[in-house]
């Protein structure tokens, strides 16, 4: 069983008996905010396929809110858990994000920035292959407004069980953004967890947050090596718990995932569905996980779960996420096994 605490006040006996005091301890209710530093207007492109230097007809464009801690926060209000977006927007393309969260019935507390929210451009080709990114790198950050933020995440902490940091880092911030954070969120007894890549996982790293879900290519570059067997992936899933992550999630798109801590590994490999787009297929898995923790759950059933979460986001349109009638109806054609360490 992983660590979690229930929502409920614990009065501890012992204590109230030696020192005949009172002392009640205020556990947290699960909820599991996230932090989007860079999120983004995500803009799906349609093609039947994609002719580079040439003109392509656009068969459907769509548009939806994104950056991995909105995707998460939306997964997990599917799911029924308790959660909060926090993060920068700015623009006209920060109010829609914030105006779709807020009509899906998802708290926000974004910092409002000067700048403006970047647009993500994904082109995808019908035959389901894996989408071509167009990324902008995001708006400059202030020092008030990266002061503003700190603040909020301290206070979303001292409310959460545990909370997200997912995506990348806008110009401006210090690189080392991610360690201040996780620094935070424990100081706050919460647990920090964090999806990122490049850069700032390394950095992040530094700072041994609880969880971690780099894909097979984000844990590839972290450990030097590409992976390509399951040992391998193994090894890489304990190489980064060495190194102080309490729990490491790998995933391999529609080949499954594997999770470790130092005493337990598990690989769930998802059911066979009819792929649409697999963005946010990594954030509704975190998603998943977090919540079955946050409420009790094993590592078997997070990672469960999250498999069953991540497959049913792969079946929907864009940045669109999985439904939780998907959700619950894959859960059980999601096959476990335990690998032992
Ligand atoms: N094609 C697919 N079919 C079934 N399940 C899938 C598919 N793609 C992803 N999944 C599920 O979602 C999980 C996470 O997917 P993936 O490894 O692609 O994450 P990712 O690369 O971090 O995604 P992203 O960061 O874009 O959200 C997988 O382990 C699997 O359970
Ligand atoms: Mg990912």
């Amino acid at each position: 069983m992983i660590a979690h605490c229930k929502a409920s006040n614990i009065i501890i006996p012992y204590l109230l008996q030696k020192f005949k005091g009172y002392f009640t301890i205020k556990a947290k209710e699960p909820m599991i905010a996230t932090v989007t530093l860079n999120p983004a207007l995500d803009k799906t492109i349609y093609l039947n396929n994609l002719l580079v230097h040439d003109a392509n007809r656009i068969v459907r464009l769509e548009q939806d809110a994104g950056g991995k801690g909105v995707n998460a926060s939306r997964v997990l209000k599917e799911l029924g858990s308790e959660t909060v977006a926090l993060g920068f927007i700015g623009g006209a393309t920060g109010s829609y994000i914030e105006h779709v969260l807020t009509r899906e019935g998802i708290p926000t507390d974004f910092v409002h920035i000067k700048g403006v929210t970047r647009t993500n451009i994904a082109i995808q080709e019908v035959d389901g292959s894996p989408p071509t990114m167009l990324n902008e790198p995001g708006p400059e950050i202030t020092d008030a407004e990266l002061q503003e933020l700190l603040a909020k995440v301290k206070s979303a902490a001292s409310r959460s069980y545990a909370v997200l940091f997912g995506g990348s880092v806008t110009s401006g911030v210090p690189k080392d953004i991610y360690r201040t954070l996780i620094r935070t969120v424990r100081s706050e007894g919460a647990l920090p967890v964090l999806d990122t890549d490049g850069q700032s996982l390394i950095e992040g790293l530094l700072e041994k947050p609880y969880m971690i879900k780099p894909n097979i290519d984000e844990a590839g570059r972290l450990v030097g090596t590409k992976l390509q067997s399951e040992a391998e992936v193994v090894n890489a899933d304990r190489q980064l718990c060495d190194r102080g992550v309490y729990l490491v999630v790998i995933s391999m798109g529609k080949d499954g995932a594997i999770a470790a801590t130092n005493g337990e590994c598990w690989f769930a490999m998802p059911p066979e569905v009819p792929v649409v787009s697999t963005i946010g297929s990594g954030d509704s898995m975190v998603a998943g996980i977090l919540h079955t923790l946050a409420n009790g759950g094993s590592l078997e059933e997070a990672l469960r779960l999250g498999s069953a979460a991540g497959a049913a986001t792969a079946m929907t349109n864009g940045a669109e996420i999985g439904k939780s009638a998907d959700i619950l109806r894959l859960i059980d054609q999601v096959t476990m096994r335990r690998i032992e360490m």
